[in-house]
């Protein structure tokens, strides 16, 4: 089975655990489709709403707790600096806010 993280139309494949911000190895805006600020889960510009394989994500982080309401969490909303993806199968996600 392949290991798929799929964000909007750019695909990786990864070999779990990994973090997703060393998978993306480059989070330059002009190399990645999700945008970072502060990379440590306090400034919430790197929401993503994750569609597929939730499941197959880290647990929520204190950070993610903090930064983000239970409503976001509920929708399966994320903060991509914190997340890694840890089990095999495809992911999908995107920028909250794109
Ligand atoms: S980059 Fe600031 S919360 Fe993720």
């Amino acid at each position: 089975m392949k290991n798929i993280l799929q964000i909007q139309d750019k695909s990786y494949t990864f070999t779990p655990p990994t973090s997703l911000i060393d998978l993306l190895e480059d989070t330059s805006p002009a190399h990645t489709p999700i945008p970072f600020g502060c990379y440590a889960g306090h400034c919430a510009a790197c929401m993503v709403t994750v569609t597929e394989g939730v499941e197959l994500l880290s647990e929520i982080t204190p950070f993610e707790r903090y930064t983000l309401s239970q409503q976001e969490l509920d929708q399966h909303i994320r903060l991509a600096c914190q997340l890694s993806l840890v089990s095999t199968g495809t992911v999908s996600m995107h920028p909250t806010y794109s």
